[in-house]
């Protein structure tokens, strides 16, 4: 080990760290490509980008030499309209990301266990891990349900202090139903849900309107999907009153930038605008699905979030992946235990799902 090794922490220097897709620039260097050749599948992002308004409300940014507002008061403000929650139980951060790990900091000590449902988004595990937290795992069942024995019994004798799920969940898009959701927030535990796709099921379906009759609920939110805005790095949560306080005190007092809170503000102000957006997606995840479905080599799992999950059979999902890479089509590959052999491919414009189903019929 090298001197400089040696001041890492141990389980720092041991870890594998968490894998993040190529860049645009990485990409486009590589496969000698335009950024704009490129159909970008792979982050479940939203191809249609931020609205008209938000592009020229940061065309005219004023005093960029200005430190933010660390309470992010005017974004705050139509948060807490759009809910109809206090603004006292929002936290704003620099992306869910940022969110999920001021959790993990605020009430997670090293040792304490925290149960995740895996497959699922691996930040929850990266950040608890972060913390020196137990990861309690208990696996979904093969049509990506949760396993409520094994949660239940996991909390007896584990005595997790905090679950977070995903609703619709990452990577299979497989939602919650109410009678799960019930069983779950009556568990002796912090229950997180990550609401960051929601808006592509519906938010009729969300339980915001659960966490000011609850004291162990959290709902988290992004403006990355929905949005457009996962470049400008901007989530939040909503929060009982004393863990929303307590992680203000904690967060980095400049965390979410200028640039951030004007784009998530005025998409608030134009919230009606986003809905033709949402549509949009909505109606090309039916195309993708209908369009999979002729493909006898992939089996797409039924979505409610802005990907599709596919298993892949006969091929392996590497070679896929690589053989549409070379045509600048970018989709998520996951091969590891419990999801094995699998692509997740984001919702793209009309011509992109056209091109990637034409690329995908013609591979042999
Ligand atoms: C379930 C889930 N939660 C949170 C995030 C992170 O969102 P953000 O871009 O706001 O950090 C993602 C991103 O892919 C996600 O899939």
């Amino acid at each position: 080990m090298s001197r400089a090794q040696e001041f890492l922490r141990p389980m720092v220097r041991e870890m594998p760290g968490y894998e993040p897709i190529l860049s645009v620039e990485r990409m486009t260097a590589e496969y000698g490509m335009a950024p704009e050749e490129l159909i970008k599948l792979d982050a479940n992002e939203n191809p249609y980008g931020a609205l008209p308004e938000v592009r020229e409300a940061l065309g005219r940014l004023a005093a960029p030499q200005i430190y933010p507002d660390p309470e992010c008061s005017a974004l705050r403000q139509r948060l807490a309209w759009y809910h109809g929650v206090e603004e006292e139980r929002i936290v704003v951060g620099a992306g869910l990301d940022e969110v999920i790990d001021l959790i993990m900091r605020a009430c997670i000590d090293p040792g304490d266990a925290i149960l995740n449902c895996p497959p699922t988004f691996s930040m929850y595990a990266f950040d608890g891990g972060m913390r020196g937290a137990r990861i309690i795992n208990v696996a979904r069942k093969a049509d990506f349900s949760l396993d409520m024995d094994g949660i239940r019994k996991a909390v007896e004798t584990e005595q997790p202090r905090l679950l977070i799920l995903p609703n619709p969940n990452n990577p299979d898009g497989g939602v919650l139903s109410t009678n799960e959701f019930q069983q779950l927030a009556e568990l002796p535990l912090l229950l997180v849900m990550d609401e960051a796709y929601i808006q592509f099921y519906g938010e009729e379906h969300s339980v915001m309107d659960e966490v000011a009759k609850r004291d162990n609920l959290v709902v988290l939110r992004t403006f990355s999907k929905w949005a457009g805005l996962a470049g400008l790095r901007i989530g939040y949560g909503v929060f009982p009153v004393e863990i929303a306080a307590a992680l203000m005190k904690i967060k980095q007092p400049y965390n979410v930038s200028v640039a951030a809170q004007v784009a998530a503000t005025v998409t608030m102000d134009n919230i009606g605008k986003t809905k033709a957006v949402i549509a949009r997606i909505r109606e090309q995840r039916e195309v993708l699905c209908a369009g999979l479905a002729q493909i006898e080599w992939l089996e797409a799992l039924p979505s409610q979030a802005n990907f599709v999950l596919c298993r892949v059979k006969g091929k392996k999902a590497r070679q896929v992946t690589e053989e549409l890479r070379k045509q600048g089509i970018l989709v998520r590959c996951f091969d590891q235990p419990g999801l094995s052999n699998a692509l997740r491919i984001s919702v793209g414009t009309a011509e992109q799902m056209q091109r990637l189903l034409t690329a995908l019929k013609e591979l042999r």
